[in-house]
């Protein structure tokens, strides 16, 4: 496959890496950096074009007819495949967990109708059998030349692309902050760190086992348990910034969004990239960060702020 770091689909120099000020911070020696992947793309920002990338890349060389993968009805991941899909000219079908949604169901589903999605609404019994290998190979067979890409995006091609950020830091850094869902990501951001920078994960899920998570993923990514362990010994989980769990979050949490939006322009999102941004600002009020090269990978997510504001009646981004 070929694997130059551009892809005419999208272009990564959108996301830039931004320094911000946070006085307390600053004064403290500490140099924050964001690595702004919510910028690269609207709707197939942040991780998610990390993680799609080579896929896309693998159904254009391989002359697939087009790709079909799974996704929740507000699914960031769903629509980043709608849209990139959409631009590669290429059919995309979204199996959504559900089978008592419709296309109108919310704007992420109506969206990902319009950008050409073929969506189709499974009950979450079927939604359980998303990774079964028997399920998904009826699924191939019933749509003959549709290339599968999982739920979240989080195969091999996924990690791989979520490794290549950090081609485009060229600033020491001691330590990243990254939000952490199926942990392909983090992952990826670990297999690609420099050696003596620590990795900072948190999961969005309450009682997830992200070291056993990552474990399995690793060893399955590089085949080897020692060297898993080994790089594991770099991660550093914050299990307590999930704000009661996946989809949850409380009025404090938007509070900080609107704060963070007002004093540095960064739009957060209160499903992932907020909670991980919360998280680190707790860390970084603790002395030994002093004189430290901070990064937070904003994963993008942007988009299902709309939905979050009608629903609570806010604007989380105004000046
Ligand atoms: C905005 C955002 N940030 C972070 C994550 C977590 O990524 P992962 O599931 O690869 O751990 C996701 C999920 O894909 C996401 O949508």
């Amino acid at each position: 496959m070929n694997t130059e770091t551009n892809h005419p689909l999208f272009d990564t120099s959108l996301s830039i890496l931004q320094e911000i000020n946070i006085p307390r911070f600053t004064a403290r020696g500490i140099k924050l950096f964001i690595k702004r992947d919510d910028l690269i793309h609207k709707e197939v920002s942040g991780n998610k074009w990390r993680k799609l990338k080579y896929n896309l890349l693998q159904v254009q060389q391989g002359n697939y007819l087009g790709v079909f993968t799974f996704g929740g009805a507000y699914s960031n991941h769903l629509l980043a495949t709608a849209s990139a899909a959409n631009r590669a000219n290429i059919k995309s079908i979204g199996f959504v967990r559900g089978d008592e949604l419709t296309e109108n169901s919310n704007n992420t589903l109506k969206r990902c109708t319009e950008l050409g999605m073929q969506l189709i609404f499974i009950s979450r019994e079927e939604y359980a059998l998303r990774n079964d290998k028997q399920y998904i190979d009826e699924l191939k067979s019933e749509h003959t030349n549709f290339y599968f890409v999982p739920e979240g995006g989080g195969n091999y091609l996924g990690i791989v692309g979520c490794q290549e950020i950090w081609k485009e830091i060229n600033q020491t850094i001691d330590e990243v902050f990254v939000a952490q869902g199926t942990t392909a990501t983090s992952c990826g951001v670990l297999l690609g760190k420099p050696a003596n920078c620590k990795l900072h994960v948190i999961p969005v899920l309450k009682g997830f086992d992200a070291y056993a998570e990552m474990l399995n993923k690793l060893k399955w990514f590089l085949f080897q348990e020692d060297l898993a362990k080994e790089l594991l010994e770099d991660v550093v989980i914050h299990h307590e910034y999930h704000f009661g769990g996946y989809g949850k979050y409380t009025h404090d949490l938007l509070t900080f969004i609107q704060e963070v939006y007002q004093n540095s322009k960064i739009p957060l999102d209160p499903i992932y990239t907020a909670k991980a941004f919360y998280g680190m600002f707790k860390e970084l009020e603790i002395k030994t960060y002093d004189n430290k090269h901070i990064l937070f990978i904003h994963t993008g997510g942007i988009q299902v702020c709309k939905e979050i504001e009608i629903k609570n009646n806010i604007s989380l981004f105004t000046n």
